[in-house]
């Protein structure tokens, strides 16, 4: 049972104030019933609700990628900084989606959200090992032997041991980085660890999903079909 008002928020029918009016306005029946107190219990597995006369399904799963800007940290809220969900248009940030994983305040990059609890535990795990794929541009020239030291497994400088990851050098001062896990500040302290200091951190990559031509600061949903993709990485 759930109260009638956050369900409808919930099916993206309005914010919390509007659907208070559309409430108000005699628009949502419960079981045939026009129903004008949010507050009522329902249990839309078992009752009808409609509004203006159309079935309503209930939360329904949304993914959705944002390529995130640097100076904006990844939480839903922080006293001092501005957050990720301040970057969502408003339609997305009402379906209770949150992020998956963090990025650091300063890194850009592709950054997932999703109001499904289950595949956002399945995404984040190390058992499940999505990769994810990371563009640095760095102090200092990555060698072979910091290849090496990434595929047989980092001790990072405070002993937190690493899973093998790869480390491809593609410039000069510029690698491209894949890690299945995601400890904090993972890339930055790996480069560190080798003695490089990362200048500036994208993520491009995430399992099967890239950033393409989504510009930064732009968010998109994930289509059915990305969806069941990303599911099936992480199964
Ligand atoms: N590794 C980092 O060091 N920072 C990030 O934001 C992501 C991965």
């Amino acid at each position: 049972m759930e109260r009638l008002d956050k369900f409808l928020v919930e099916c993206g029918i309005g914010s919390r104030s509007q659907v208070k009016n559309i409430l108000k306005s005699g628009a949502v029946t419960v079981d045939g019933v026009v129903q004008k107190d949010g507050a009522v219990k329902i249990d839309p597995g078992k009752q009808e609700i409609l509004y203006a006369g159309e079935a309503l399904q209930g939360k329904r799963r949304v993914v959705a990628m944002l390529h995130k800007p640097a100076g904006f940290v990844t939480a839903t809220e922080d006293k001092q900084e501005r957050t990720v969900m301040e970057l969502l248009p408003p339609e997305l940030a009402r379906q209770d989606i949150k992020p998956v994983g963090r990025l650091d305040k300063e890194t850009e990059g592709l950054l997932l959200f999703t109001n499904d609890g289950d595949l956002l535990h399945r995404l984040i795990s190390p058992k499940k090992e999505v990769p994810k794929v990371y563009y640095a541009r760095h102090e200092g020239q990555a060698t072979q032997d910091d290849v090496k030291a990434f595929a047989d497994g980092l001790t990072l400088r405070d002993g937190t041991v690493c899973r093998s990851a790869a480390l491809e050098p593609i410039g000069a001062g510029e690698s491209r980085i894949t890690v299945c896990e995601g400890k904090y500040h993972q890339v930055r302290r790996m480069m560190a660890s080798r003695g490089m200091t990362v200048l500036y951190l994208k993520r491009e990559r995430e399992g099967c999903l890239e950033l393409g031509a989504l510009a930064l600061g732009e968010v998109r949903e994930l289509t059915a079909r990305e969806i069941t993709e990303l599911d099936n990485e992480c199964r």
